[in-house]
């Protein structure tokens, strides 16, 4: 079984396992630490950071769904300098990718969050959050406009030599639009997808069932959709991909590498069994020995569609 090689790469960032977890569902990895050893892991996106301390969306912020997770945490987090101070030298100590996700509400806080990270060490890629469902204002939402990604892809590019990856929002007609505009722009790989908005209602109370009324679905209800997602890109761009969307074990994980992703991510299943990870990793290390594959990136995009 060792002799398998799970390497893989992300543009210029070399992971020793295709498994990442997805932002906003690992914290900063403390409370992970205790469940799973991090030094496994391919790599730990954070939680988006923002320029300022944000408190994010009052309660609730959260309701369960057939098959998915309704969210509208809003971007709650400590900010750029306390992530720095306090978050970054834990998540240092591992042996594994650090990728810190980023978010604002104008162009100019990602390229400030950008330069402010630039000088720290041990930080591996930036990850820019595009788009976040549940924060209502302009900038926020600028991933669904492909001139927008473009443009600020470009902007950070200029300013930093750490690989850029951009997240991709799902709600939007066309995903291959966007993508290529974060690859036109030096984005040196993609992540897809981010929540689908959505929204439920309390018969009894006759109210939303979330704060901010709207939210963003994620879990194993989304998976077919970022799948088809993941494959649609996959078709239009040479950029590797992180694929994410209801992964809740390695066959899952799976279907998302068939279909074009170098990477992928668990997000939601964290929630529901923190080392489902690990778990990832070592199922997929089975699938390749039965399968007599040797080198993980061979199966990549390997989806038979004729
Ligand atoms: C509670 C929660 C918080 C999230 N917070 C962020 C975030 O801060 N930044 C971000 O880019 N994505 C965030 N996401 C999106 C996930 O990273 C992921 O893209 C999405 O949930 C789909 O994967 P999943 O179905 O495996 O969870 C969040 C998702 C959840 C469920």
């Amino acid at each position: 079984m060792d002799n398998i090689n799970l390497t893989t790469k992300l543009g210029r960032l070399k992971l020793k396992n295709p498994v990442l977890v997805a932002s906003g569902t690992f914290g900063y990895g403390e409370e992970y630490s205790q469940f799973l050893n991090l030094n496994e892991l391919g790599g730990i996106v954070t939680k988006s950071v923002t320029l300022n301390p944000t408190a994010g969306n009052p309660p609730p912020r959260l309701a369960e769904t057939p098959a998915g997770l309704l969210n509208c945490i809003g971007l709650e987090n400590p900010g750029v300098d306390v992530f720095i101070k306090e978050k970054l030298p834990f998540l240092r100590k591992f042996n594994t990718r650090i990728i810190v996700n980023i978010a604002g509400g104008e162009k100019s806080d990602y390229i400030e969050l950008t330069e402010v990270l630039n000088k720290k060490e041990g930080i591996d890629a930036l990850e820019i959050n595009v788009s976040c469902p549940n924060v209502k204002t302009g900038g926020y939402n600028l991933g669904i406009n492909p001139k927008e990604v473009y443009s600020l892809t470009k902007s950070l590019k200029k300013i930093t030599n750490l690989p850029l990856i951009v997240k991709l929002t799902p709600n939007v007609t066309d995903i291959t639009e966007t993508a290529k505009a974060a690859e036109d722009g030096g984005a040196e790989a993609l992540s897809l997808i981010n929540t689908l908005l959505g929204m439920a209602i309390d018969i009894s109370t006759q109210k939303p069932k979330l704060s901010n009324i709207t939210g963003g679905l994620s879990g194993p209800a989304i998976r077919p959709v970022a799948v088809r997602m993941v494959w649609q890109v996959a078709q239009k761009i040479k950029i590797p991909l992180i694929g994410m969307g209801g992964i809740m074990g390695s066959e899952d994980a799976l279907e998302f590498v068939l279909a074009g992703a170098s990477a992928i991510a668990i997000g939601t299943a964290n929630f529901v069994d923190p080392k489902t990870p690990i778990k990832v990793i070592e199922g997929i290390k089975c699938y390749l020995k039965e399968k007599g594959i040797n080198n993980f990136q061979d199966l990549i995009g390997k989806v038979k569609t004729e």
